[in-house]
């Protein structure tokens, strides 16, 4: 199972102080150092973490891939097709929200995600849509042509009783089962932390977990090495259980 470490607060911490430190390509490298199969990394619409800048310079620096997640915006897709990413993940976006809350109704948009996609393929970019485990969304995103989609684990992860994120986990492991079944390659993440990974890393369907801000928040403690050993081995432990 493959562990994409999303550095968008590093540069939320940077920005606090507009200083130049703590750099995102160093944090890329040292995820990268300590197990990180990719870098995943969220240009909002807004530059409240991640500037046009840091993409480039991850870009450049990274040795293993980029994950570009990007709203459907002409501007965003114009940034993508500079930055050429080896991935991109389009998210839903709403300028108020916190982070990125609910997945992207491609049902409702099927034509501009189709175009958006076909753009992207056809440059060489894999493209993932962020969806939630919802049969309909599933069988959506297959039709426009997404190879890839990742599927929303918010309302597991913030799940407030053992029964609503049972209820939660069964939905994720089902929608995982019918995207697979599919053809399609299928990614998970938001909300996930070491405590509430194994679950859904035993998912024997999903192929590669994003994962940020409790990463990134465990490092403060641990030191940004550890933190990504410690999922790793988490992921990987998970994945050995019956
Ligand atoms: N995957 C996607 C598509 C996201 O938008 C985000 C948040 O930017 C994540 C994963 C990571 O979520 P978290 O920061 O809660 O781990």
């Amino acid at each position: 199972m493959l562990l994409g470490v999303n550095i968008d607060h590093i540069a939320t911490v940077r920005n606090a102080r507009g200083t130049t430190y703590p750099s995102p390509v160093e944090a890329a490298l040292v995820a990268e150092t300590h197990g990180a199969d990719l870098i995943t990394m969220h240009l909002r619409e807004d530059r409240r973490h991640i500037k046009d800048a840091d993409v480039f310079a991850v870009k450049n620096a990274i040795r293993t891939r980029l994950n570009l997640e990007m709203a459907l915006t002409e501007e965003m897709l114009e940034n993508a097709l500079k930055v050429m990413p080896q991935d991109v993940c389009i998210v839903p976006e709403k300028r108020q929200e916190i982070t990125t809350e609910g997945g992207l109704d491609v049902l409702a948009q099927q034509d501009k995600i189709a175009e958006f996609t076909k753009i992207l393929t056809d440059a060489g970019i894999r493209v993932s849509l962020f969806i939630d485990a919802d049969d309909r969304q599933i069988q959506a995103a297959r039709d426009v042509g997404a190879p890839v989609i990742e599927l929303h684990t918010g309302a597991y992860a913030d799940a407030r009783s053992h029964a609503e994120q049972l209820k939660q986990f069964e939905r994720l492991q089902n929608g995982a089962h019918f995207a697979s079944d599919l053809g399609l390659v299928v990614n998970a993440g938001h909300g996930l932390t070491i405590h509430n990974v194994t679950p859904i890393a035993q998912i024997l369907a999903i192929r590669e977990l994003n994962i940020g801000h409790s990463l990134i928040s465990q490092a403060l403690f641990l030191g940004l090495p550890e933190a990504v050993r410690q999922m790793k081995e988490t992921m990987f432990r998970a994945r050995m259980l019956p």
